[in-house]
């Protein structure tokens, strides 16, 4: 399974970025709070250096409150960071954003001086929703595709904050094949990105492991099937989502899973606690150290060839 993103792109944003930082306070991270982990720009951290940072869990709505507190107390546990839980249905949550500002930056006393903001955050997470609570007015398109350029804006709250809205598009994680499916069943990556029924069997199997009582509740399932696939045939079969002969549709059964766990329909569920994210980086990173240790050797051979050419000759 691929992920296109574009390189040029990536480069010009972490640029832009870059230039911006040095006039920056604070760092506004905006994750989704079912999958905190594969939410994240990879690059934030190296970005933000040592600036404080409120990792906000938004959507916090459809994401299962346990597991939310406790990837607070995780996420926590970073110098300098602030995790708050938050969903963009309660617009009272995200004016309290200001308020926590202020506490991570102490401005001294007596100074008249805006903290400056730049909130950041791979699309569809909520951040224009966010940033138009925040200013009370519609700044910042919402439920679009990722746009390819986008001006940067700075906005200022009139209440001692400044905001600045990332330049470009950040892109998510792409390294790790499973960051990729939970993006995808969150309907993070559009859906014509991959195959639909791969997505939806990633769910099933998860759910059948994490949720398998809400799974037995929602399709009113009488016993729990083995695998995500017999999973998706029983709700194939008991919403009636069947082609001709009587067979299940499973694109259809694909659906109804996807689209009901995205509308909070069948509760609030998440896709990844810190422990899988601990263990899928370090999987990833020995993947990589992998991949750079193979593209040196062939160099090294590459090398090798060219200067035994050139004796011969
Ligand atoms: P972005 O700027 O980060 O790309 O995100 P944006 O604000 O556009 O929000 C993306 C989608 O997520 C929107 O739905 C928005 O209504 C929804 N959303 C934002 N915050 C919350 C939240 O706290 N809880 C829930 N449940 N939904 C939230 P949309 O317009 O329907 O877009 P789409 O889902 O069809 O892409």
């Amino acid at each position: 399974m691929a992920i296109q993103w574009y390189p040029g792109h990536m480069h010009k944003a972490r640029k832009e970025i870059e230039e911006v930082m040095p006039q920056i306070d604070l760092v506004i991270e905006v994750l989704d709070a079912r999958i905190p982990y594969s939410s994240e720009n990879p690059m934030v951290a190296k970005l933000r250096q040592d600036k404080p940072c409120i990792k906000l869990l938004n959507k916090s709505d459809l994401a299962d409150p346990e597991i939310t507190n406790r990837w607070i107390e995780y996420l926590e546990q970073e110098q300098g960071v602030r995790a708050q839980a938050i969903t963009t249905l309660q617009p009272a949550m995200v004016r309290k954003i200001p308020e926590l500002c202020r506490k991570l930056v102490p401005v001294s006393e007596g100074a008249l001086k805006d903290i400056r903001t730049m909130i950041m955050g791979i699309p569809n997470v909520g951040k224009s929703t966010i940033i138009n609570t925040l200013a009370g007015r519609v700044i910042a398109k919402t439920g679009n595709e990722p746009a390819v350029t986008k001006a940067q804006q700075r906005i200022n709250l009139k209440n001692g904050i400044v905001l600045s809205d990332t330049p470009g598009i950040l892109w998510p994680k792409v390294d790790n094949e499973a960051s990729g499916y939970r993006l995808a069943v969150t309907g993070a990556i559009k859906d014509t990105a991959m195959e639909y029924e791969d997505v939806a069997l990633f769910a099933a199997a998860y759910f059948l492991h994490a949720y398998p009582e809400a799974m037995m509740e929602r399709y009113k399932l009488t016993s729990l099937p083995a695998t995500d696939i017999e999973l998706l045939e029983e709700i194939g079969r008991r919403r009636s989502a069947l082609r001709s002969g009587g067979h299940i549709d499973l694109h259809k059964a694909s659906e109804l899973l996807l689209h009901e766990f995205r509308s909070g329909k069948i509760g609030q569920l998440s896709l990844e606690t810190p422990e899988m994210a601990q263990a899928e980086e370090v999987e990833v990173a020995k993947l990589l150290a992998e991949k750079e240790a193979l593209k040196q050797a062939k160099k090294e051979a590459d090398r090798l060839k060219r200067s035994g050419k050139r004796h011969q000759g």
